[in-house]
């Protein structure tokens, strides 16, 4: 994976300023820690990076990728800060539910499951 954020503003319609010419590049990372007080910008920086709101200003690339073509290749994935379990899903039901958000084929998304259970011994 190769991240390259340069010059990275955004400005609210309220003129709130929540990032201030955000630059980083990320070549290889394993794990990265996005870490700061609340209201630093964390969350715009996620969401302009994954393509779901557009910076004022400033440059953003994954793989080379405009922020769209990357959420469409399926290069970002979101896990949930608390999980939404739904009391009605089985544990199958719900992880399968899951694979289906994620891209995965219903016969792929069954076999996924199927290992998933059995890896973590939840039958
Ligand atoms: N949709 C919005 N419209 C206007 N201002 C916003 C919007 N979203 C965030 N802000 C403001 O932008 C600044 C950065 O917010 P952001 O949510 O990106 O911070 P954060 O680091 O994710 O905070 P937290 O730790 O609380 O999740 C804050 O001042 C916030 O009030
Ligand atoms: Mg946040």
């Amino acid at each position: 994976m190769h991240i390259v954020v340069k010059d990275l503003w955004k400005v609210y319609r309220n003129n709130i300023v929540a990032l201030r010419g955000v630059s980083f590049e990320l070549v290889n990372d394993k794990l990265v820690i996005l870490a700061g007080p609340n209201g630093a910008g964390k969350t715009t920086l996620i969401r302009i990076m994954d393509g779901e709101i557009s910076p004022t200003k400033g440059y953003v690339s994954t793989n080379g990728l405009t922020p769209d073509e990357a959420r469409l290749r399926g290069l970002f994935g979101v896990m949930p800060q608390e999980a939404q379990l739904h009391e009605y899903l089985t544990v199958r039901e719900y992880l399968y539910y899951l694979a289906l958000i994620k891209g995965l084929s219903r016969s792929d998304a069954r076999k996924e499951v199927s290992k998933l259970i059995e890896d973590f011994m939840l039958h």
